[in-house]
Parts: structure tokens; C-alpha cells; sequence
């Protein structure tokens, strides 16, 4: 099949075109580099089943693809707050032209949408039907909502125009290539570890997150898209751990004398989220199988590389 991936520069996307080559099929990678980087899918430059494509999905693009796998989104908050406008963009306009050329083109869409639409959920775990409680008006809803509008958009497409659509909800996901200075939880712990400085823990660390390898993930994305669900299907590890407890984890696995430093919790940060998976064991027969300290071995190996590298 030919693959169109929009955010394919990106940590998600590269992983998953990396799978999606070694399977044999042909791919096309779209990515305007804002949060992407050509390292990341560096490998695959002068195959001859692989094109790379600078655009912005904010402007329309004509291309032809089987499956359109639409990923292009800033997705951490320092990345996506950098330009909220733009974000904003990104997800409605964005969306929409990307839904317009997989109508046009007949091609199967999938949306990367998030937990994120579930806000600070109050209904613990979340599970699909969940509607979320999220502010319209902070300064996470230029992503979260903007999330929430791109499944909008999708349904009126699937409903309205018969496009055929996956979307998933994808919980937090950690992994190689992950951006130093992205500002996740993961990636700042063992940067701080490795760089011999404190990890700096928001709140009392109480709060509890899930974290999900990225291989799982796009072995759920794979399946969702070849499956005749159109989702939402919530994709993450329902392990659920507090903050506090993965900054003991990295400070052990890298460097035991590390500090622990405790600074106020910013606004609107979701004090719970785990997912209920019961619909993706259901429907997919899929769940996550590396475990945390496995996946964050790979991962501390991988920024090992490249902050001693740089
Ligand atoms: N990583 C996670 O834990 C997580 C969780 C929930 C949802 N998601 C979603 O998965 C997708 C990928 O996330 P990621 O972690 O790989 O993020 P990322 O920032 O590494 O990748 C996003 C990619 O999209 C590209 N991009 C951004 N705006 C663009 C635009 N206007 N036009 C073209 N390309 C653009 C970036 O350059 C980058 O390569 C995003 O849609 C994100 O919302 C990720």
C-alpha cells in the first residue's frame, strides 16, 4: 500500500514509519519540521519506497495514498504553547484538509487524538464514553480542544461524506527519540539525571500518569487501522505510577545520588489519568507488552547517545 504519515519527523511518527517500511509498503512522509527532525527517519532517505514531503498541513496538498495516517500536531506543552494560534491551526485547519484529500481520494483516515480530550477527568480510569472535563478557555485548549474539534470533524466526515476513519486516544507514550527539552515528565527526568541535575518533581509527585512504549503503541495504531473500528479506542498502558515514584525509578536507573527538587503544580495539569483499555483487548486483542523499567532502559540508552554525542 502507499502510506501518506503527516507528522512523520516526529517521535510518534518516525517509529511508526520505521514499521510501516519494514513491512514492505510505501510511504510517504509529510512534516512542515517544526517539532520533527530529519534524524529521525534519516534511514529511510533514498529508498526508493520513501518520499519526504516539507509542507504545512495548515495549506491543503494534493497526493495519493491507500491510508493516511494523520499525525502532525505539536504535542507537548511547551511546544504546542509556543504558538497557541498556531496549534489551533494545526488541528482544525489542518485536519480539515487532510479529511478533504482522504475524501477526495477515497484513502482510510486515522486520527492521532489524545487523552487529552478527557481533561481533568473526574471518572477514573477513562474509558471511551467518557466526555471529559476540559477548560475551553486555558492554556492547554488550543491541543485539547483543538484535539476534541479534529474527532468532531472526522465523525462529520465519516457521517457526512462516508470517509472511512480509525481515531485512537492516545495516552502518555515514551520512547527513543523523544525531544530533550520537550518538557514531559520522561524525557526531563533522565535529562536532569544524566546531566547531574535535580529532577524537579511539580506538586508533591502524588499525581499519578501511565506510560506507554512506543513500540506498543504503534503495534496498536497498526492493528486499530486494519481493523473495521472506527474508535475511538483509548491506546496506553493502564500501569499506572505517581510522578514521584518515575522520578525514583530514573534516579536509580542513571544515578542514584541525584536530587529530587518539589516546584508548584502548573494550571490545569490533570491531578489522574489512566486509560481503560477494555475496548482495544476487545477489538483489537491488544495490549501493551514492555514494562516500564524495560522501556525506560531503551529509553535512557537512546538519550545516553545523544546528549553524550552532542
Ligand atoms: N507522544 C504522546 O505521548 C502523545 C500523546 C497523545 C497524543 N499524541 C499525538 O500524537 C501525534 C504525534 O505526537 P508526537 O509525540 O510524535 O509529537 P512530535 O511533536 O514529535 O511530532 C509531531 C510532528 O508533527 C509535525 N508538525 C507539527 N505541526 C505541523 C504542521 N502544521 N504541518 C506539518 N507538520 C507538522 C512536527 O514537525 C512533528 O514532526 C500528535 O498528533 C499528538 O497530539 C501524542
Amino acid at each position: 500500500m502507499r502510506i501518506l504519515v503527516t507528522g512523520g519527523a516526529g517521535f510518534l511518527g518516525s517509529h511508526l514509519i520505521d514499521r510501516l517500511m519494514e513491512q514492505g509498503h510505501e510511504v510517504i512522509c509529510l512534516d512542515n519540521f517544526f517539532t520533527g527532525t530529519k534524524r529521525n527517519i534519516l534511514k529511510w532517505i533514498g529508498n526508493p519506497y520513501f518520499e519526504l514531503i516539507r509542507h504545512d498541513i495548515t495549506e491543503p496538498i494534493r497526493l495519493e495514498a491507500d491510508q493516511i495516517y494523520h499525525l502532525a500536531c505539536p504535542a507537548s506543552p511547551v511546544h504546542y504553547q509556543y504558538n497557541p494560534v498556531k496549534t489551533i491551526k494545526t488541528n482544525v485547519l489542518g485536519t480539515m484538509n487532510m479529511l478533504g484529500l482522504a475524501k477526495r481520494i477515497k484513502a482510510r483516515f486515522f486520527l492521532a487524538s489524545t487523552s487529552e480530550v478527557y481533561g481533568d477527568p473526574d471518572v477514573h480510569p477513562q474509558t471511551e464514553d467518557y466526555r471529559g472535563n476540559v477548560n475551553c478557555i486555558g492554556v492547554r485548549s488550543c491541543y485539547d480542544e483543538g484535539k476534541r474539534v479534529a474527532e468532531t470533524l472526522a465523525f462529520d466526515y465519516h457521517r457526512q461524506n462516508r470517509v472511512d476513519i480509525r481515531v485512537v486516544r492516545i495516552f502518555n507514550t515514551y520512547g527513543p527519540r523523544m525531544l530533550e527539552n520537550d518538557g514531559r515528565v520522561v524525557s526531563n527526568f533522565i535529562v536532569q539525571a544524566l546531566r547531574g541535575i535535580p529532577l524537579t518533581v511539580y506538586g508533591d509527585g502524588s499525581q499519578t500518569r501511565s506510560f506507554c512504549y512506543v513500540s506498543d503503541l504503534v503495534e496498536g495504531f497498526i492493528r486499530l487501522m486494519n481493523s473495521d473500528q472506527t474508535g475511538p479506542i483509548n491506546i496506553g498502558n493502564p500501569g499506572e505510577y505517581t510522578i514521584l515514584e518515575l522520578a525514583q525509578k530514573i534516579q536509580n536507573m542513571i544515578n542514584p545520588d541525584a536530587e529530587i527538587q518539589f516546584k508548584p503544580l502548573p494550571e490545569d495539569d490533570p491531578k489522574q489519568r489512566q486509560p481503560d483499555i477494555t475496548r482495544a483487548k476487545t477489538y483489537l486483542n491488544w495490549e501493551p507488552t514492555i514494562p516500564l523499567d524495560q522501556g525506560l532502559e531503551l529509553t535512557v540508552k537512546d538519550f545516553r547517545e545523544r546528549i553524550y554525542n552532542s
